[in-house]
């Protein structure tokens, strides 16, 4: 498909007027102004708590109109369910994604379903979050924790608070670079993010913005950040290209992510990954690979901190799973069912990839009631789907991780807690981001007892995906010992075993 080359927008980007022939039946926000749309009294640096506001006034599908583009969204259980439906719809790339496509071309993340290299690196890359593959990533995810519990002992010795989304920003592109490409960002070594993170945070910033204003102007408007955006792009492909050099040089690596992108010929054609598409993807990985799960660690960590209660039964937990053992194996990660059900819950309020994107890919009729015409589009809202009141009660907004004890998830019908996406083009790094998360709040949870500041209360921002904005947790060594570890039966709900890619089971 062909794109414009200021903004990567595909040519003719349009949003729903076109697909959906019933589209006045939607409602849509009461004050809209005639060009610019429903833009009254909304935050354009969150656009996402912005619509998860609109659909509390205006229901479980509505529509908001910027610029001239009229957007489908929806939450409604029912009509997402729907909609994983893949017989009738595909992955959309759209809005944010779509803005992504100059820096991440046709990487997984952004592929056009179409376009033939999404299959031929899904199937190359696919093994490499095996269960085999993960058992090799697990010893360099414990070396990567290490430094940062390294880190945080000496801010608790200095009796500084420790800065929570920095800090596992740096945990999560040191455990991606180096369990997918054998790279050291050095990003414990550093006060200051790496120019790796501040270049990819200006391109996500800036894909973000480029849905904020009319897509002929963008230009106009947005040329000094063009500018910059563009020199961030041209960052992150100088890094990439210097990763794949050192690899070429050093004559290959340990079987890793990065081994398989340049070496790996796909299994029944043959056919290898172009070295632009390398590039494309190497970014895809380090930046899908960490963002989000920084995010999903640290508004657990914030959930830790504001209920005591909780973090008590995490620890207990840990020391009876892990006992003394000074480091966790690998099959030890997954019994940790009471910590991974923290971090569900975490995801269901704060899905730190907070929407995708579904197209029809015939005429259909999305849950007996919207008609859709091929190609018509909407926009799952993640957070809201994780708050429907059908779903998940009135009391939705409260955190509470019983709501995922095995009994509670089996009695929810399907489809109703998604925040890794759905379908083919569904996570690729869940297991991956399940496992190093769970692996670090059982460390963390194991060293620290965490406190909170009273003052601080909890506010979201967004660059195309969610982090606590400016949260800082105070900490203190425990003192109490670990007993003894004891054996816990596995009843068969923890991740290990499961389908590395497609195993979600909702
Ligand atoms: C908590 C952490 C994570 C969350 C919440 C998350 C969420 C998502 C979601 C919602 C999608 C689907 C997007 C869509 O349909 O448009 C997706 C796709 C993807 N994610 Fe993740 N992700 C996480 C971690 C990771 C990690 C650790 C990696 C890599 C190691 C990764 C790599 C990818 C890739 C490559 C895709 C595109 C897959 C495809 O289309 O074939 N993600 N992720």
């Amino acid at each position: 498909m062909a794109e414009t080359r200021q903004t990567g927008l595909p040519k003719g980007f349009r949003g729903a007027e076109q697909g959906w022939p019933e589209l006045h039946r939607i409602p849509h926000p009461p004050r809209r102004l005639p060009l610019a749309g429903d833009v009254l009294g909304v935050d354009r640096r969150r656009p996402v708590q912005d619509s998860m506001r609109f659909g509390r006034e205006l229901g479980p599908i509505f529509r908001r109109r910027a610029f001239g583009n009229e957007f489908v969204f929806l939450w409604g259980s029912r009509l997402v369910a729907d909609l994983a439906d893949e017989s009738r719809f595909a992955k959309h790339v759209g809005l944010g994604i779509a803005n992504l496509r100059p820096v991440a071309g046709d990487g997984l993340f952004t592929a056009y379903n179409h376009e033939p290299n999404w299959q031929l690196a899904h199937d190359v890359l696919a093994p490499g979050f095996s269960r085999e593959a993960m058992e090799g990533y697990h010893g360099m995810m414990l070396g990567v924790a290490a430094r940062l519990t390294g880190h945080w002992d000496r801010e608790l010795a200095a009796g500084r608070a420790v800065d929570v989304p920095g800090d596992m920003t740096k945990l999560t592109l040191e455990t991606i670079s180096r369990t997918g490409f054998g790279h050291d960002f050095g990003s414990f070594e550093r006060d200051r993010p790496h120019p790796f993170v501040t270049a990819m945070v200006g391109t996500l910033t800036y894909a973000q913005r480029l849905n904020s204003v009319p897509v002929p102007l963008a230009p106009l408007l947005l040329r000094g950040a063009a500018r910059r955006n563009a020199a961030d792009i041209a960052f992150l492909d100088r890094t990439v290209d210097g990763v794949v050099a050192a690899r070429r040089r050093s004559g290959g690596g340990d079987g890793d992510l990065l081994d398989r992108m340049l070496d790996t010929a796909h299994p029944e054609t043959g056919e290898r990954l172009s070295a632009e598409n390398v590039r494309k993807q190497v970014i895809t990985f380090l930046v899908a690979g960490h963002e989000t799960t920084s995010g999903a660690l640290s508004f657990a960590l914030y959930y830790l901190a504001r209920h005591p209660e909780v973090a008590a039964k995490a620890r207990a937990e840990v020391d009876r799973v892990w006992g003394d053992t000074a480091e966790p194996g690998y099959d030890q990660v997954a019994r940790l069912r009471y910590v991974r059900r923290v971090l569900d819950e975490s995801l269901r309020l704060w899905p730190t990839a907070p929407g995708y994107a579904r197209e029809a890919r015939e005429d259909t009729v999305l849950a007996g009631e919207h008609p859709m015409r091929r190609g018509a589009w909407a926009l799952v809202l993640l957070p809201m789907l994780h708050r429907d009141p059908e779903v998940w009660g009135e009391d939705a907004e409260r955190f509470d991780p019983d709501r995922f004890d095995a009994g509670a998830v089996r009695a929810r019908p399907p489809h109703t807690f998604k925040p890794f996406g759905t379908g083919a083009r569904a996570c690729i790094g869940r297991q991956f981001a399940l496992h190093e998360a769970t692996l670090v709040l059982g460390l963390l949870l194991r060293r620290y007892e965490l406190r909170p500041d009273p003052d601080y209360r909890l506010r979201v921002t967004e660059r195309l995906t969610l982090m606590p904005e400016g949260l800082r947790l105070r900490l203190e060594r425990r003192t109490a010992p670990a007993p003894a570890p004891v054996t816990v039966p596995d009843d068969g709900s923890g991740s290990a075993g499961r389908c590395p890619v497609h195993g979600a089971g909702e």
